[in-house]
Order: C-alpha cells, then sequence, then structure tokens
C-alpha cells in the first residue's frame, strides 16, 4: 500500500530539481502524476522513464493563463480526475534591491507569484469535483524571514506563504487542504548553478557549498530534494489529514535563531 494510492497530482516545475524527486517519490507511493515544465525535454524523459500509465508531461509555462488548461485537459483525459497538486516552479535571481530592474522583479514574480496563484486558481475547481484533496505550494525560508540580495524573490515567496493561507480559508469547505513547504537551501541547480555549467569545477563548487553550509546551517550541511519530496509528500497524504494553511520549514535548523559558536 502506497500513501498516495489513486490519487492525481499535477506537480509543477517537474523536470528537475525538487520537484522531479516530488514526481519520483509520489508514483513510488502510489499516485498517478502530471508534470509540467518549460524544460520539455528533460520533462519527457522522466515520464517515459516513470511510465505511461504512471506519469505524463505537458509544457507548461506556470506564468501563461492558456498552458494551464492544456495541463487540466490532460490530466483528465489521462486519468480522468485531478485531487492534488504541488506548485513547486519557481526561479531565483540575486540582486541589490537598488539595482533589480523592473522587467526582472516582475518575471520573477510572474513565475513565482502568479504562477502559483494560477495554478490553484485553474486546478483547485478540478480537486473540489473530485471531492477534495491537496495543494502544496513552494515558498521558501525567503517566504518567512528577509535575506539580502534577493529582494524580489523573497518577496514573491512571502506572497505565496500569504497565498496558501488565504486559499487554506477560502477551499477548506470544499475538502481542499492548502499548505506550503518552506525550504533553505536545498542541493538543487538553483542553489548550485555550477550543477549546470559543464566548464565549472564540480569538485571545487561542491566543497565551496559543503564549507558554506557547514558554517550557516546548525544540522551542518545542504538540503537534499528527495528530503523536500518526503515533506510535500507528507503534506499531500492523508497522514497531514488535519493540517491546512500553514508553512513548514525544512532548513536544517537555519531559521531557528542565532548561534554565537
Ligand atoms: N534549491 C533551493 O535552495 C530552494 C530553497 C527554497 C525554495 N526553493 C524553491 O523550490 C522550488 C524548486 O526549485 P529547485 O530547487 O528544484 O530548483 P530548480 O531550478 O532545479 O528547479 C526549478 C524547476 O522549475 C522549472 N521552471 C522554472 N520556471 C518555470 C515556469 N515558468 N514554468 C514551469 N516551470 C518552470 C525549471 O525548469 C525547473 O525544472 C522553487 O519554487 C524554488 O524557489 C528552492
Amino acid at each position: 500500500m502506497g500513501k498516495l494510492d489513486g490519487r492525481v497530482v499535477v506537480i509543477t516545475g517537474a523536470a528537475r530539481g525538487q520537484g522531479e524527486q516530488e514526481a519520483r517519490l509520489f508514483v513510488a507511493e502510489g499516485a498517478r502524476v502530471v508534470l509540467g515544465d518549460v524544460l520539455d525535454e528533460r520533462g519527457a524523459e522522466l515520464a517515459a522513464e516513470l511510465g505511461e500509465e504512471r506519469a505524463r508531461f505537458v509544457h507548461l509555462d506556470v506564468a501563461v493563463e492558456g498552458d494551464w488548461s492544456g495541463v487540466v485537459d490532460a490530466a483528465d483525459e489521462a486519468f480522468g480526475k485531478i485531487d492534488g497538486l504541488v506548485n513547486n516552479a519557481g526561479i531565483l535571481r540575486f540582486n541589490a534591491l537598488l539595482d533589480t530592474p523592473l522587467e526582472e522583479f516582475q518575471q520573477v514574480v510572474s513565475v513565482n507569484q502568479t504562477g502559483c496563484f494560477l495554478g490553484m486558481r485553474a486546478v483547485a475547481p478540478r480537486i473540489a469535483a473530485a471531492g477534495g484533496g491537496t495543494i502544496v505550494n513552494t515558498a521558501s525560508y525567503a517566504g518567512l524571514t528577509g535575506m539580502a540580495y534577493v529582494g524580489a524573490y523573497a518577496a514573491t515567496k512571502h506572497a505565496v506563504v500569504g497565498l496558501t493561507r488565504v486559499a487554506a480559508l477560502e477551499l477548506a469547505a470544499q475538502g481542499i487542504r492548502v499548505n506550503a513547504v518552506c525550504p533553505g537551501a536545498v542541493d538543487t541547480p538553483m542553489a548550485n548553478p555550477a550543477a549546470l555549467d559543464p566548464t565549472a569545477d564540480a569538485t571545487k563548487s561542491a566543497r565551496a557549498l559543503d564549507a558554506l553550509y557547514r558554517k550557516l546551517v546548525p544540522l551542518g550541511r545542504i538540503g537534499r530534494p528527495e528530503e523536500v519530496a518526503r515533506l510535500a509528500l507528507f503534506l499531500t497524504s492523508e497522514d497531514s489529514s488535519y493540517v491546512t494553511g500553514q508553512p513548514f520549514v525544512i532548513d536544517g535548523g537555519w531559521l531557528a535563531g542565532v548561534s554565537p559558536f
């Protein structure tokens, strides 16, 4: 018996990183998944690996309103219903607030914040029609505290926490629970762009990341995307049946406070 037997879950940004691990874990726990991403080749490869019975890939730019109907239609056609959504897609841009061009700020808002809103608006009615289910929004550690040089990102992730709370209130009567995951630093291309750069020295960048997070994070290391996937599984499964409207921090203790030693 899997924790998600019989469930059909849409996962955005599923071609790599945390979304990929969520897709793998959810399928291992019995779910059928619809994977959306702008990385078509990689997303299609993952869906093929997971198998046609269990997974479909659909091109999805979460910021494009029209793309969402394609996802919902594909899920209905392939699996007959949707009863879960993981809004995971996101982008990060580093810049001092006063140096951030408007276009860059708006790009981050459109993916991280508008994308989350459009996803809930498109998918929640299907979840309600299926008799209820779950939505997990991906916020961040930076959705609960400030972080220098990621102003646009932090603003959108605070917004995701706010949207999560409002959606939980408005959708509870339809049997939909809505929660947010708030990861600290997680070892994906977002936190470690060198992983995508064939010219980068992978060993050197891994060593630099290790040293940084050994210092910053009480548990002494960067998180793994599989660990975030297990939290998303908890919030999508019946294990969290009395939980809604909450941001869940998964950060190795980074946000716990300041340690002088
Ligand atoms: N890695 C971290 O340290 C960290 C920390 C806190 C929160 N997060 C959040 O976790 C989520 C997943 O990030 P990740 O760490 O796996 O990073 P990642 O960059 O490896 O993966 C992000 C995925 O989202 C996809 N994506 C980007 N823009 C999209 C769009 N417009 N439409 C659809 N898909 C799009 C990318 O193609 C990619 O597959 C993001 O929301 C991110 O903000 C990450």
